[in-house]
């Protein structure tokens, strides 16, 4: 059942993808909320995604599996590139001109299925393999953009800190989440906006 579900979601979110492309649509942006690993990140940092882990493609949920649709891409289509490089050294350029270069990262964003939010072994595993950020979300759109060639560039705002102390008496809420993403939203939209005014 909860599998099922799972899939229909990641379906809603993927087919717009394609509909993007057979329209023309070259470049697609993506911005989370995600959960900050790297110990060096603040609550409301601005994170351009340079790579992924997408973690419940480890368990067999990709969005690709099934029939590969030959119009859409090849079967084994490649992830090595699958944050535009060039994009992104826009997305600093316009950083800086905003003066938002002060919160601006750049780093690995992990996927978990969710709905829980991590456990403080996962996110010390999460940490281990190269992670700087955490979330729910993202990489399936990603994966099918890729697929059919779009060039994608990925924001995400961290709106926690990840837990990695048993001794913390802080827990992940998604009041806190929803609450820095409310201070931060102007500045990413702006954001955006710079940078799609250089493309
Ligand atoms: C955390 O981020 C900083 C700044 O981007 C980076 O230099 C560092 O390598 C990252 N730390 C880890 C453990 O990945």
């Amino acid at each position: 059942m909860y599998l099922s579900l799972t899939h229909n979601v990641r379906l809603q979110v993927t087919y717009p993808v394609r509909v993007f492309f057979l329209l023309g649509v070259e470049i697609l942006i993506v911005t989370n909320a995600a959960g900050g690993l790297n110990d060096s990140y603040s609550v409301g940092d601005i994170m351009l995604i340079k790579d992924h882990i997408n973690m419940p493609g480890f368990a067999g949920q990709n969005p690709l599996c099934g029939h590969n649709e030959k119009r859409f891409g090849e079967r084994f289509p490649c992830m090595s590139d699958a944050y535009d490089r060039e994009l992104r050294v826009l997305a600093r350029q316009a950083a800086e001109e905003q003066g938002c270069d002060s919160f601006l990262q750049e780093g690995v964003y992990c996927m978990l299925a969710g709905p829980t939010y991590e456990t403080i072994a996962e996110c010390r595993a999460l940490q281990k393999l190269g992670a700087d950020a955490v979330g729910m979300s993202t990489v399936p759109e990603v994966v099918v953009a890729r697929h059919c060639g779009l060039r994608v560039l990925g924001l995400s705002l961290i709106t926690n800190k990840v837990v990695t102390d048993y001794d913390s008496t802080e827990r992940a809420n998604h009041k806190e989440v929803l609450r820095t993403t409310e201070k931060r939203a102007k500045d990413l939209q702006r954001l955006v906006r710079d940078l799609v005014s250089k493309l």
